[in-house]
């Protein structure tokens, strides 16, 4: 049963109008002033701010009544359950220009329905002033995300691809929140691979071909080689010329082709891999040894954790240093040489463990604060597996893993087939063709994957991801190209109308533009797929009243929300 809202008396200290903050953050900060009157005895109480569920509801709610009746049932409390604190929250909201109205559902829920002038005037700020207001303003100067991170001389595989999407998408949320980021490559170019690679390059391939599969296979069936190859690695660690040749020769064949994969995504990367770091293990883990964390076991040195039955080990028993080591001398690195304030590391779920472990080393030492909201900062960003039709890891038909390019080189030959099946080929020059074909092959790839949850798996397939009717980057564009030629037949100045201010929200349909402010505020995250959204406010400018522009975009705004809150931009802000 729905209670009407009607304005409290007390006011709320004059809504911050240049730190718009998101629409959640700044409901919650309504919702805060109400429950520090309503429930004085609990003034640490945070608001818990939900989209509704169901349109009809509102747009947002409040979930606090029940958790505080918990807290305060049966210590002299006036209320009689949960119900009437809700009612009372609703009641003590202070007045905001952004709330039409408020009700309660069920045990104690307030639904909230923003106000359609105050969703026209905050659109109508965003037209005027560009998106750029509505970024966050984030505590760090500077941070590091190290993503991609192939391993050198082994194929650059599906699970790399994520790791260069997501974490490609989140140095631009930093970016555009004005952070100064550095973008890691930490190539696994010191693994033990390289010994083995490096004999074998020896033996068979003086003129300087790799094949790692043949490597492995000598490896795997040749104790001899084996142990050789083993020794190779300490010769190459050790820095012995000749393996330091053969290195860099094979680092410089795998950088080429990870090249191809990065100019073709777009992204951008700076290489600092693993070899980086090895001058600096000794003296890290020194830094370690005085804080009496490192100790010996069976052979090794390692560091033990308090709940992790295997310790982390930082020296091999062979004297070896290994995937930890490294990663702790980066992060001392990434600290005190780079000046990083957060660090953010993109790998798929299965390397948790390994870098829970060394975060907490790193905090042992004092390195990082114990709360894990001060900075200077870590976070593991895991992700899924991509799966193969068949429910099973992403292989071809030999078994072997996916190479990158050829997945790539495949999104933009469908995509090319299917302009030319709409007549393109005769529309457009050669180059156009191409172009086109590759935005949307590789975009509908990008999109795929960001419109997945980030930690489950998911599964890989083209038909979907090029569906020109599906949730996909295809559909995006179709959409984006036939809102682009409305405006243009319009024959209307957009810039001359944003000036003008006459952004008017009557029907259901135009409030449906609450969405499009929610999507914009995830979506400047993504800034490759502002203009969706803008232009559709642009829309909304040219023809303030006509129904069946306005119902044909309802449509479209339908689609557009839901893109929008599939996208896993959501999941990757909860960092
Ligand atoms: N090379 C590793 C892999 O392919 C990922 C490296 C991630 N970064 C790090 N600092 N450990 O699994």
């Amino acid at each position: 049963f729905p209670v009407k809202w009607a304005h409290s008396t007390s006011t709320m200290a004059a809504a911050n109008e240049e730190n718009i903050g998101s629409l959640k953050e700044q409901i919650a900060k309504v919702f805060e002033i109400s429950l520090k009157v309503t429930i004085p005895e609990e003034p640490e109480v945070v608001p818990l701010i939900a989209a509704c569920a169901k349109k009809e509801f509102g747009d947002y709610q409040c979930n606090n009544a029940m958790s505080l009746w918990a807290k305060i049932k049966g210590k002299g409390t006036d209320f009689k359950g949960p119900q009437p604190v809700g009612q009372a929250i609703m009641r003590n909201l202070p007045a905001s220009d952004m709330i039409e109205s408020c009700s309660i559902a069920g045990p104690g829920f307030v639904n909230v329905k923003l106000s359609k002038q105050w969703i026209a005037k905050c659109i109508q700020k965003m037209l005027k002033d560009g998106i750029d207001t509505w970024a966050p303003k984030l505590p760090v100067k500077r941070a590091i995300v190290d993503f991609s991170s192939p391993n050198i001389a082994k194929e650059m595989h599906v699970g790399h691809l994520r790791s260069t999407i997501i974490g490609d998408t989140l140095a631009r949320m930093l970016e555009y929140s004005k952070v100064d980021v550095l973008r890691r490559n930490h190539v696994g170019d010191w693994g033990t691979q390289f010994g083995m690679l490096i004999e074998f390059l020896f033996e068979k391939f003086p003129s300087g071909e790799v094949f790692y599969k043949a490597s492995k296979q000598r490896f795997d069936s040749d104790p001899e080689f084996k142990e050789r190859a083993q020794k190779a690695v300490v010769s190459l660690q050790g820095g012995e010329e000749k393996f330091r040749k053969a290195w860099a020769q094979i680092c410089e064949i795998s950088r080429k082709g990870y090249e191809k994969v990065y100019q073709r995504l777009g992204v951008h990367l700076e290489e600092k891999g693993e070899s980086f770091y090895n001058p600096y293990i000794p003296g890290t883990l020194d830094l370690l040894r005085e804080k009496g964390l490192i100790e010996e076991s069976e052979g090794a040195q390692v560091i033990f954790i308090e709940g992790k039955k295997i310790p982390l080990i930082v020296v091999k028993r062979d004297g070896g240093f290994n995937y930890a080591s490294t990663d702790l001398a980066a992060l001392w690195y990434r600290l005190n040489e780079e000046k990083a304030e957060w660090i953010i590391y993109v790998t798929d779920v299965g390397q948790r463990e390994h870098f829970e472990m060394f975060f907490t080393a790193a905090k042992r030492a004092g390195w990082l604060p114990n709360d894990e909201n001060k900075y200077p900062k870590t976070s593991h960003v895991g992700f899924g597996l991509v799966l193969g039709d068949d429910g099973k890891r992403f292989r071809t038909r030999s078994t072997e893993v996916v190479k990158l390019v050829d997945l790539l080189d495949e999104a933009k030959t469908r995509c090319k087939a299917a302009l030319v099946e709409r007549g393109k080929a005769a529309e457009w020059t050669a180059e156009e063709l191409e172009h086109t074909a590759e935005a949307v092959g590789y975009g509908a790839v990008k999109y795929a994957d960001l419109k997945n949850n980030r930690l489950t798996n998911y599964t890989f397939n083209f038909d979907q991801m090029l569906n020109d009717k599906g949730n996909t980057a295809v559909y995006l564009l179709y959409a984006h190209a036939r809102i682009c030629s409305i405006i243009r037949k319009s024959g209307k100045d957009i810039e001359e109308l944003k000036k003008a201010g006459q952004l008017i929200l009557e029907k259901d349909e135009e409030r449906n533009l609450d969405y499009i402010c929610s999507s914009l505020l995830r979506l400047w995250k993504r800034r490759a797929q502002i203009c969706y959204p803008m232009c559709c406010v642009n829309i909304f400018m040219i023809y303030p009243r006509s129904l069946p522009v306005f119902t044909l975009n309802a449509r479209l705004l339908g689609r557009l929300r839901k893109q929008a809150d599939y996208c896993c931009v959501r999941q990757l802000l909860s960092l």
